[in-house]
């Protein structure tokens, strides 16, 4: 289920103690949410569970960071990112999200989990900055092209900066 709602501009701003969990099958549906993770989205725990967690997706993130996120995590990588996410009416809320596989006994994955926490102002800035330029690459290159526009954006940029995605996610 994907939230249809229109974004507005009202947002919801996490405090620095505030630590929002969620985990998902491999599938990316939500088998669990802590009570950070349901107060930010907005919605009732039923409705959130069994769900895509693109439940939670703002139309303001590129396709491409979730293209990066998947490649990472499914080859058993954990991930920094930044992320705008939408509430259930609409609000907005940035968090910096570390994901990561989780594993069973034979090492097989069986599923991820999110760890997200607040995002300064002048992170938030940056990257807000950054997205804007990444969906627009998007949109100029359609549908089809939209992830490889968004992220030979972004390798440019880190190659500019002289920095890996990670270096470049943990110095903002
Ligand atoms: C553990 C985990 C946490 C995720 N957290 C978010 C999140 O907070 N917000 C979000 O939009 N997508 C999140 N995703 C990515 C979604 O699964 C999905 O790829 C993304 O929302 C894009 O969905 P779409 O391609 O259907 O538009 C998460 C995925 C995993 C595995």
């Amino acid at each position: 289920m994907k939230n249809k709602t229109q974004p507005t501009s009202k947002e919801l701003v996490m405090q620095e103690t505030d630590i929002i969990v969620s985990k998902t099958d491999t599938k990316g549906r939500l088998t669990y949410g802590n009570e950070k993770f349901i107060e930010f989205s907005g919605f009732a725990e039923a409705d959130l569970l069994g769900q895509q967690h693109n439940i939670v997706r703002h139309p303001d993130m590129p396709r491409g960071i979730f293209k990066f996120l998947w490649d990472n995590i499914s080859q058993g990588k954990e991930l920094f990112a930044y992320v705008k996410n939408m509430s259930k009416d609409g609000s907005f809320y940035w968090v910096m999200a570390n994901v990561t596989p989780d594993y069973d006994a034979s090492g097989k994955i069986v599923g991820y989990f999110s760890v997200r926490r607040a995002v300064s102002r002048s992170a938030i800035q940056t990257i807000d900055n950054l997205y804007r330029q990444m969906l627009e690459a998007e949109k100029q290159a359609g549908a089809r092209d939209a992830c490889d526009a968004s992220l030979n954006l972004l390798t440019q940029i880190l190659q500019e900066k002289g920095m890996t995605y990670e270096q470049f996610i943990l110095s903002v």
